[in-house]
């Protein structure tokens, strides 16, 4: 005996509406953008980074780091991901004078904040001071740390003359002084997996006109 017609496209159906309903059961929690198939609006903002001393007005996506937005929308490479967890120091910049993780902080926070990123220290005709000490003592390999290293290092000797204290500081009443051990505790957070540190080191303390 056949099975009638009705019954099997009723079967079907029960299987299809099984399937659908085991789908969106299994992610209960699926963002809004997937549940109404991808149209929600991406949340923009208009911002204008000043870096290396020029305005770049952008629109971005407001989840957009500083890293993103300089290595992306302005193709200034020189900064680099490495981690982009705030864990290696490759994407060091300057902003306001003050060193930071560019991979830790969106974009938009920064609308009309100084920016230096390494571009904007120096030029292969004319090298900023720290840029000279690293190539004279090798403080590199591959060269990927070396942008953060530099901008870090920059930033590291303006700390000590400013008198901040770090960590290994013994005497907070005393000036701070360019040592061996402030440097190390102070680029602690720039990794370089080439294992330059010795060089760097000397690097810096080339600059800071101190015989390693
Ligand atoms: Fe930002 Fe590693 S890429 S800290
Ligand atoms: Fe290669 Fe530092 S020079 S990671």
């Amino acid at each position: 005996m056949s099975i009638p017609c009705h019954a099997d496209l009723s079967r079907r159906g029960v299987l299809t509406t099984g399937a659908a309903t085991l789908a969106a059961s299994a992610v209960p929690n699926a963002p809004a953008a997937a549940q109404d198939g991808g149209n929600s609006a991406v949340p923009m903002a208009r911002v204008t980074l000043r870096v290396n001393g020029q305005a770049h007005p952008l629109a971005l996506d407001t989840r957009t780091t500083l890293l993103d937005a300089l290595r992306e929308h302005l193709h200034l490479t020189g900064t680099k991901k490495g981690c982009d967890h705030g864990q290696c120091g490759a994407c060091t910049v300057m902003v306001e004078g003050r060193r930071i993780n560019a991979c830790l902080t969106l974009a938009v926070m920064h609308d009309g904040e100084a920016i230096t990123t390494i571009e904007g220290l120096g030029t292969p005709d004319d090298l900023h001071a720290m840029q000279a000490a690293f190539i004279r003592h090798d403080g590199y390999q591959c060269g990927y740390c070396t942008p953060g290293q530099i901008c870090s290092a920059v930033a590291v000797l303006a700390e000590i003359k400013a008198g901040i204290p770090s960590h290994v500081t013994a005497d907070l009443g005393a000036a701070t002084e360019v040592t061996a051990a402030e440097l190390r505790e102070r680029m602690s957070g720039n990794l370089c997996r080439c294992g330059a540190y010795s060089n760097i080191l000397d690097a810096i303390n080339d600059v800071a006109g101190r015989a390693a």
